[in-house]
Parts: structure tokens; C-alpha cells; sequence
């Protein structure tokens, strides 16, 4: 199984921007943290971050073309604003998981819209960066119970 770990604007910035919010681990130690959980259960994780919205375009329409079996997406603050990255995932039809590490159901009103949330199988917020691992869990579970059913191509690869 192989999957793509996304994330969007300023989420290069963990550990130093917004502690409270976004606790103290580096964007570096994340992305080890991840691969580690991955590697552990059998998972290929490529864990990219980007400023740019179209640029997450382009890595969720790339996924499709490169056979990619889930997205684990935190698309920072284009959530609330990317009717883009929700027709990309639509697009697509991967299963993918959004990801919030703060709990913005407990912040500003803007950030109460989510347009991708529509696209994915399940939202994780305020867990913190364990979050992550989380939304590889989901996505393994996901990919289990598809191939149960029999789903056509729902097979790990
Ligand atoms: C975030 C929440 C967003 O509202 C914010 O713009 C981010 C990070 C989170 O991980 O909690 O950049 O997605």
C-alpha cells in the first residue's frame, strides 16, 4: 500500500509557529514520525508540504496517475477557502483523510468551513500530530473492509 501525506500552507512552520495551537514537533520530526508508523504496518508514506494551493492540485491529481491507494491531507488554511482541492479529490476518487492537528471546531468562525470535508472518508482534529497516525489507521481500516466487500480495486498494493 502506498500513500500520499500532504500538507498546505505553514505546516512547514510546526514547532515554531502558534505552539499552543500546533504543540512543539518540527515539520521534520512529523514526517519521520510518520514514515516510521508506516514502514511499521507495511506502508509506503511520500509526505510532502507546500505554500501552494495548486500545487496540492496537482500532487492529489498526480496520485491518481501514480496508482496511490490514500490521501492523508492538512490543507492548513485552504480548508476554508479551496473549492479546488474539494473538486481534486472528487476528482480523483482515492480515499482520503482530512487532517486538522488544532481542534478548529473550537476556533474562529471562518474556520468552521470545511469544502473538502465533503470529499473524505473521515476528519481527525485536535488530536495533535498523533493525528496523522490516526488518519493512516483510518485509511488501512478503509482499505480493509473495501477489499472484505470485495470492492474492485480495493486490493493493497
Ligand atoms: C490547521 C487548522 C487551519 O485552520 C489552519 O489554517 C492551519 C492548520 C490544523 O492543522 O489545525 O494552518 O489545518
Amino acid at each position: 500500500m502506498k500513500i500520499y501525506v500532504l500538507n498546505g500552507p505553514n505546516l512547514n512552520m510546526l514547532g515554531i509557529r502558534e505552539p499552543a495551537h500546533y504543540g512543539k514537533t518540527s515539520y521534520a520530526d512529523l514526517v519521520a514520525k510518520i514514515e516510521e508508523y508506516c514502514r511499521d504496518r507495511g506502508v509506503t508514506a511520500v509526505c510532502r508540504q507546500t505554500n501552494h494551493e495548486g500545487t496540492l492540485v496537482d500532487w492529489i491529481q498526480e496520485a491518481y496517475f501514480e496508482e496511490i491507494d490514500g490521501i492523508v491531507i492538512n490543507p492548513g488554511a485552504y480548508t476554508h477557502t479551496s473549492i479546488a482541492l474539494l473538486d481534486a479529490v472528487k476528482s480523483v476518487g482515492i480515499p482520503t483523510v482530512e487532517i486538522h492537528i488544532s481542534k478548529v471546531e473550537e476556533r474562529e468562525d471562518f474556520r468552521q468551513v470545511s469544502y473538502i470535508r465533503a470529499a473524505c472518508i473521515k476528519t481527525i482534529t485536535g488530536h495533535g500530530t498523533h493525528g496523522y497516525l490516526e488518519a493512516v489507521d483510518a485509511l488501512l481500516e478503509h482499505g480493509k473492509s473495501a477489499s472484505e466487500k470485495g470492492a474492485p480495486g480495493s486490493s493493497c498494493k
